[in-house]
């Protein structure tokens, strides 16, 4: 029994930290909610702006704009207000990062 419960212990020791890498990162997950208007990795399929191959500061700037009222758009306002500044940069850099893959 006491054998069962270390080989156990080893098996998730050992693969845990697989499972956590196969898990996306922050950006990614975040983006997600981004893609009902933008687009599946941001590539807009209508109306609205493509983020797709946008640089990740043009995208922190436009949001930040957005969050702080400089810039008026039509929902980006109170989307924006919804993510903290270190969320916007993980989304801006995940935007950037798969443009470039
Ligand atoms: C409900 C639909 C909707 C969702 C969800 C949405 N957007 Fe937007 N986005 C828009 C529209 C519409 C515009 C044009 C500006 C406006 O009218 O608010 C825009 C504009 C932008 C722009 C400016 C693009 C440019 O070319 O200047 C950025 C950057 C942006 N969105 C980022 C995001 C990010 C990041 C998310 C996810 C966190 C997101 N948007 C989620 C609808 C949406």
């Amino acid at each position: 029994m006491e054998k069962t419960v270390l080989s156990l212990l080893f098996l998730s020791i050992t693969f845990l930290p697989h499972v956590v890498s196969a898990t996306p990162d922050r950006g990614t997950l975040l983006s997600m909610s981004c893609a009902a208007c933008h687009g599946t990795d941001g590539k807009s399929p209508g109306a609205m702006p493509s983020l797709y191959g946008k640089s990740s500061k043009y995208i922190e700037t436009s949001m930040l704009n957005f969050l702080q009222g400089k810039r008026v758009g039509t929902v980006m306002n109170r989307i924006a207000k919804g993510y903290t500044k270190e969320e916007i940069k993980h989304i801006a850099d995940h935007f950037e990062k798969i443009a470039n893959n």
